[in-house]
């Protein structure tokens, strides 16, 4: 893809919505369409891989899922293993490291455990992180950062909040994608997308693929970005 401007694209994040809608679009149920938004997952994955992307954040689970239906979480939660489990070749295969964020301290040991396994695992890898915001909100998220500043007895400044998000490593949003034709943050790295180029589609995230990521992505780097200067 051709680069126009000076913009550089590390980070990738996207809210992943339309999956319950593309179901009932289709007249099945709720979970086929999260079952879809999974093989969309990978898809994505691989291709920010090979294009050289740095970061992708996807919004896997929400700390406002929980309010769903037991038995749609329940299959959530198993999907997530079964994706974590399946997809471990793929992330060696293509040096993909694997990184959850959010508060996984709430899923169950088991779940906890493959997460860990996959992160470990796949720690050494040079290409793409992808990661997973799991149990995810970005106000629980300052929270907990305000809170690890206090116990350390850091200096308040940006530096060291930032050193204190789950995203330390991982750093700001350069572009924010949502599907499904919803046009808001829904409480998604707020800190982090403080200057992100922002891009919504109408496209339901189990209709999403590569060839409308490279189109958005040819249209960030049409963008000017300027931080608040001229
Ligand atoms: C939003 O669609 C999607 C989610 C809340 C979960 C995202 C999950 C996936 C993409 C599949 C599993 C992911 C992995 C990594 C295995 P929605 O249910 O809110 O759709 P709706 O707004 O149309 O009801």
């Amino acid at each position: 893809m051709e680069q126009t401007s000076n913009n550089s694209l590390n980070h990738i994040a996207i809210i992943m919505d339309g999956n319950g809608r593309w179901a009932k679009n289709k007249g099945l149920n709720r979970t086929a369409g999260h079952e879809e938004g999974a093989k969309v997952v990978r898809e994505i994955t691989t291709y920010c891989a090979k294009i050289g992307i740095k970061y992708l954040t996807l919004y896997a689970f929400s700390t406002e899922n929980w309010a769903r239906p037991k038995l749609e979480i329940e299959y959530l939660m198993k999907l997530l293993d079964k994706y974590l489990k399946n997809e471990l070749k793929t992330l060696m295969e293509n040096s993909i490291r694997f990184k959850a964020i959010g508060d996984l301290s709430k899923f169950s040991k088991a779940l906890q455990k493959t997460i860990k396994d996959v992160e470990e695992k796949t720690a050494d890898n040079k290409n793409l992180t992808q990661v997973l915001a799991l149990n995810y909100g970005s106000k629980d998220e300052i929270i907990r950062a305000i809170k690890k500043l206090t116990e350390k007895n850091l200096e308040i400044n940006e530096k060291n909040f930032e050193a204190c998000l789950d995203t330390a490593e991982i750093g700001n949003v350069d572009l924010l994608i949502r599907t499904s034709g919803e046009i808001r943050l829904s409480n998604y790295l707020l800190w982090q997308n403080a200057y992100a180029e922002m891009f919504f589609t109408s496209t339901l995230w189990p209709d999403f693929n590569s060839k409308e990521l490279e189109n958005i992505i040819e249209e960030f780097y049409n963008r000017q970005r300027r931080f608040g200067g001229v």
